[in-house]
């Protein structure tokens, strides 16, 4: 294990009990990484940092490590770590190059426990999911193994099972899910399974329940969230046949928005860590004068399964390339929104009834967002 140092980024104010929040966001061009401070009792959003990082085409994907000591940044070409820093800013670690023709890197899962491998993806046909090495810090090292699809594969999003020891690929130029086993200790992949989503589906993201009997899977074609069953022994999957619409059911204009982003709510400390309340989701509009759509559903605290979609409603701006929610580490109402369609980041809270949500901090920012991560 590696020494757990979390960064002294939390103030508390008195006499209220405020907190404020720190958060990077990564960029689809350029080379600066911003840090960002949410104050939860004056909903404010601050632009704290700009970060000059050795990113120079974009972060177009960023994900923190387990220990929150390391950003892992997706640039053209390289998979990038880069080191916490006290202040806020980030210190530039290591790089792994792709191969000449893999180099669209898009997105980035971690391992929530030891070795803590990382899992990158560039975005091309054909391309393989690099499973990376960390170092004892958490800097990543090298390519342990290629987990490969076939050849009309464009795998845009991964999700790892809960002891990662499984990997889900959403397989969008190919139209399918794939499901591989992980061996940490050989550091190597075997492909299981290949299942063909419904005709035209393109599933884009996925995220595994951390119970492990389902993964939720986002069809951007068909603007629509599908549940796959999951066999916690075996890690296959069944599709169950039941999807959920992303955009209004009556739209007809189904090829006006692409649906991106499914991830859970996350837990507070003190509650049960394996049954998030929301499974929440982004859908972008193709047009920057028409909003994307905000869903999130109630889950079964027991099983993980959905009980009801809770909310559809349009998010403030089309979400350009991103509308990427990012469910926040210290109140399961609260998620933040990019949106590369007008260059601003939102953070939004579900109501108490979670029949609705709304936007509760507004920054409008010089250049287009990809995704956000919280740091605290
Ligand atoms: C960050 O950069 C933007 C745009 O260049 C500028 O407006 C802002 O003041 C800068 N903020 C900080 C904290 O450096
Ligand atoms: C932040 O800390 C790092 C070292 O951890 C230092 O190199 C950098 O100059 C500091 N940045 C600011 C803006 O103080
Ligand atoms: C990369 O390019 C080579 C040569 O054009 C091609 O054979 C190969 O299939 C491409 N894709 C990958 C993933 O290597
Ligand atoms: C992964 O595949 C690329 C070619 O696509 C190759 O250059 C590289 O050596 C492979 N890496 C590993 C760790 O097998
Ligand atoms: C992983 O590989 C090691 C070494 O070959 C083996 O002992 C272990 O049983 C494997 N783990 C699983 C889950 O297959
Ligand atoms: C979903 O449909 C497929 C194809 O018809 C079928 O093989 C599968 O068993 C169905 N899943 C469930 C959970 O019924
Ligand atoms: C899709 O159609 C609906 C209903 O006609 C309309 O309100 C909406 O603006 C259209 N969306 C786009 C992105 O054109
Ligand atoms: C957490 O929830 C799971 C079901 O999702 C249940 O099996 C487990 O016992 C719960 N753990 C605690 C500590 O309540």
């Amino acid at each position: 294990m590696r020494p757990f140092q979390p960064l002294v980024l939390v103030a508390l104010a008195i006499p209220v009990l405020s907190e404020t929040h720190y958060l990077y966001s990564g960029f689809f061009s350029g080379s600066t990484i911003v840090g960002l401070e949410f104050d939860d009792a004056t909903l404010t959003l601050t632009l704290e940092n700009n970060i000059t990082t050795q990113a120079t085409s974009g972060s177009k994907w960023i994900a923190l490590d387990e220990q929150k000591q390391n950003l892992y940044v997706a640039t053209t070409g390289y998979f990038q770590s880069y080191a916490l820093t006290t202040n806020g800013s980030l210190s530039y670690s290591s790089q792994v190059a792709l191969s000449s023709n893999c180099t669209n890197t898009n997105f980035i899962s971690t391992s929530p426990s030891t070795p803590y491998t990382v899992f990158g993806t560039p975005y091309s046909t054909s391309c393989p999911t690099l499973a990376i090495s960390v170092s004892t810090t958490g800097a990543l090292q090298s390519a342990l193994t290629n987990v490969t699809y076939d050849a009309t594969a464009g795998v845009h999003g991964t999700s790892l099972s809960p002891a990662s020891d499984f990997l889900y690929s959403a397989d969008d130029m190919g139209n399918a899910v794939w499901t591989h086993s992980f061996n940490s200790t050989t550091g190597t992949a075997v492909q299981l399974q290949r299942l063909s989503a419904p005709s035209g589906a393109n599933p884009r993201h996925l995220a595994t329940h951390p119970n492990g009997r389902w993964v939720y899977v986002v069809y951007e074609e068909l603007n629509q969230l599908a549940t796959y069953e999951r066999d916690v022994q075996t890690g296959l999957l069944t599709d169950a046949n039941t999807t959920y619409p992303l955009i209004p059911a009556a739209y007809t204009n189904t090829s006006s928005y692409w649906a991106d982003e499914v991830l859970f709510s996350i837990p507070s400390s003190d509650a049960n860590s394996t049954s998030p309340k929301y499974l929440i989701t982004g859908t972008r509009s193709r047009t920057t004068s028409s909003s994307g759509y905000i869903s999130a559903f109630a889950l079964d605290a027991s099983s993980g399964a959905i009980t009801e979609q809770l909310f559809l409603i349009p998010s403030t701006g089309s979400g350009g390339s991103a509308n990427a929610v990012s469910p926040a580490p210290f109140g399961e109402q609260y998620f933040a929104i990019t949106d590369s369609g007008s260059n601003f980041v939102e953070v939004w809270r579900i109501d108490e009834d979670g029949k609705s949500a709304e936007s509760v901090a507004h920054l409008d920012l010089g250049n287009g967002p990809a995704n956000v991560v919280w740091v605290s």
